[in-house]
């Protein structure tokens, strides 16, 4: 048995992970999580009513394994009970696994293969949008639209409905821009009815006339759950086709705009991948490492010890991935960019039950989406007087870059 030295008064942090003044600059945030890292690998935050910090890999990776012991409900500190459970994410096993196995056929290796051309197409019609102007606000123009169309490619809905999602969702996710707390609420509401209206007409189409398309088969498809064999019901569809969107947008865009970063602020390796595309994949993992944009939240279950800390039933835990995939005893230099490093056990994807359903589908569109712009418009730079805006949240992302280069001719 281990003996437990430190109180939680001694491990108490001042941290909300949802402030916005750790956002900015770039650094400040990983700079708070090292803080929060050298005091211990479990700490303790009182704010939201007080929840526990998970900083290291080591006990981080024991959190995501043990399922059984740290619930993902709720996921976030700041939940809103009566929306109830995002599917699958807040789901756990024995819950959880026929909803994950109902979602397997979206990334299997045949799908994916047949998106990365379509990934090809929507990173280069974006590119065409901006390249010759010699600037753009890569956000808007880039990051934001692209998983956005390619959550519609996965599910085989049209394209030209992107638009309908790029603003109600920032809306769900960040309220009313400017607004007071109640219209940020209503504002959610709305555009959170209107989102779900969009799903519902999916569903009523392919229920009516099905097709060979992935929603279809998600549709028709009997499966395995807990109790009995059956077909998913709309309310189960809808929040799946939620979480899917909301799951792959800020990830990859906060992926994509760190890429952008890293690589202006490492000019020798950016010319290596100019020099060499194939060393792409590899780069990206390393991208994804050094900024892992999700904190994800667990509850304990049971009375339990992590970390040398005592963690009792009920109580709240988030980890924070980013500090994990920068911690000594797991990566040499940690805090360096190295797009060639070998091995790369990051973290960024999570571990366990829960780990990342779309992460073949996220390497593959930052992949495509870093040879398509290295190819173009590879001497991008960014703005100075008018540097980007990070926000600080459970994902942690990037909201505007503004960028110049050598316009396409
Ligand atoms: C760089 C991009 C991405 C990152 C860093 C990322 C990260 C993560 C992480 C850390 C988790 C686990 C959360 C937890 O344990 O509580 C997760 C789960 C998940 N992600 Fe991603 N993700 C990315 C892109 C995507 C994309 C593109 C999709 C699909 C369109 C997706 C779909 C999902 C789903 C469905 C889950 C829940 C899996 C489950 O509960 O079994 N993600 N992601």
């Amino acid at each position: 048995m281990t003996t437990t030295e430190r109180s939680r008064e001694d491990v108490t942090v001042d941290f909300d992970v949802y402030d916005q003044s750790i956002a900015a600059p770039i650094d400040r945030f990983q700079e708070r999580a090292a803080e929060l890292a050298a005091k211990g690998p479990v700490v303790y935050s009182t704010a939201y009513g007080g929840h526990w910090i998970v900083t290291r890999y080591n006990e981080i990776h024991e959190v995501l394994r043990d399922a059984e012991t740290f619930s993902s409900y709720p996921n976030n500190l700041v939940t809103n009970e009566a929306f109830g459970k995002f599917i699958p994410i807040e789901l756990d096993p024995p819950e959880h696994t026929g909803y994950r196995k109902a979602l397997q056929p979206l990334f299997g290796p045949a799908r994916m293969k047949k998106l990365t051309d379509e990934i090809r197409d929507v990173v280069n019609d974006l590119i065409d949008g901006f390249a010759a102007k010699g600037e753009a606000e890569y956000i808007s123009a880039f990051a934001h639209e692209l998983p956005a169309r390619i959550f519609l490619a996965l599910m085989d809905w049209p394209i030209e409905d992107a638009p309908l999602f790029t603003e109600a969702t920032d809306v769900v996710l960040f309220g009313k821009p400017g607004g007071t707390e109640e219209e940020s609420l209503e504002a959610r509401g709305i555009a959170g009815m209107q989102m779900l209206g969009y799903f519902q007409k999916m569903v009523d189409e392919r229920r009516a006339n099905p097709g060979d398309d992935v929603t279809s088969q998600l549709i028709h498809t009997e499966v395995e759950m807990q109790d009995g064999l059956r077909l998913l019901t709309d309310e189960e569809l809808n929040r799946m086709f939620f979480l899917l969107l909301i799951a792959g947008l800020h990830t990859v865009q906060g992926s994509l705009a760190w890429a952008i970063v890293h690589l202006v602020n490492n000019p020798g390796q950016r010319q290596d991948i100019i020099d060499d595309p194939d060393a792409i994949p590899t780069a990206v993992e390393e991208i994804l490492r050094i900024e892992a944009a999700v904190v994800p939240g667990r509850r304990a279950t049971r009375d339990v010890e992590l970390g040398g800390m005592k963690i009792s039933e009920g109580e709240q835990l988030i980890l924070m991935l980013c500090s994990a995939n920068r911690d000594g005893d797991e990566f040499d230099e940690p805090d360096e960019l190295d797009l060639t490093r070998k091995p790369n056990r990051h973290l960024a994807f999570g571990g366990g039950a829960h780990r990342c359903l779309g992460s073949h589908l996220a390497r593959i569109e930052l992949t495509i989406a870093l040879e398509e712009l290295h190819r173009r418009i590879p001497d991008y730079e960014l703005v100075e007087s008018d540097p980007p805006v990070f926000h600080a949240s459970q994902v942690r992302g990037c909201v505007r870059m503004p960028i110049r280069f050598t316009p396409e001719s």
